[in-house]
């Protein structure tokens, strides 16, 4: 693969949306061609995929169903959106990859990081050139979260005890390889994008 991928990742509500686009509007600035996208979904199927996991009651699947639902829906995002922007040479974001899958399923539930993995490996097979990981308070990602309120809540109602595992998940797993950044949340967008730049070295 040519090209850059970059990934955003975090707790609900901890900006990352927001931080992707100010990225990607700060990069097309300055001059470069930038695919910005998101997970679940990023292409036509994938988005199908997106509203059957984040609608509905929050037991409606087990974590084992979401694992193969995310990463079915990651394959085809692969296919349709990331592989062919960064074979046309262009930076692509997006908000959220894999590192979702190893946090969400992988860990908030009982441990299957070795089910996330494998079918990691056997389906998807890459990794971003760069994570940034938003860190934030789980309380205030949450207040933030259902302050924008919408219908898909289904990860927002499994609570602040989910979401600070998922926190801590996140935090160990930057320390684990060399692609991470993590920048702290909690502070004017602003001063959050203004991190973010300085992380990327695309230009
Ligand atoms: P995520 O994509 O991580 O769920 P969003 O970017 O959608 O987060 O932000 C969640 C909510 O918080 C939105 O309403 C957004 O406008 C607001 N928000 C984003 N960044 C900040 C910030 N640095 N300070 C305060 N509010 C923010
Ligand atoms: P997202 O739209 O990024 O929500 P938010 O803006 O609130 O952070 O993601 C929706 C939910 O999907 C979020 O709660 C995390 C969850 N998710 C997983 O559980 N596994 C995954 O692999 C992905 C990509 C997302």
């Amino acid at each position: 693969m040519t090209g850059r991928f970059i990934s955003f990742e975090g707790i609900d509500g901890s900006g990352k949306s927001t931080q992707a686009r100010r990225l990607a509007a700060q990069l097309r600035a300055e001059g470069h061609a930038v695919t910005l996208t998101r997970e679940p979904g990023g292409s036509t199927g994938a988005e199908e995929i997106r509203r059957l996991v984040l609608e509905g009651d929050a037991d409606r699947w087990s974590a084992e169903t979401e694992i193969l639902l995310f990463t079915a829906a990651r394959r085809d995002h692969l296919e349709k959106t990331i592989r062919p922007a960064l074979a046309r040479g262009e930076v692509v974001i997006t908000d959220r990859f894999a590192d979702s899958t190893r946090i969400f399923q992988g860990i908030t539930r009982g441990d299957l990081t070795g089910m996330v993995n494998a079918l990691h490996d056997l389906m998807i097979g890459v990794e971003p050139d760069l994570t940034i990981l938003i860190d934030l308070d789980p309380a205030l990602g949450l207040a933030r979260a259902t302050a924008r309120a919408g219908t898909e809540l289904r990860f927002e109602e499994m609570g602040l005890a989910f979401q600070t595992r998922a926190r801590a998940g996140f935090l160990a797993l930057a320390t684990t390889q060399p692609r991470f950044r993590v920048i702290d949340g909690a502070r004017d967008a602003d001063a959050v994008a203004l991190d973010v730049r300085a992380a990327c070295n695309v230009g």
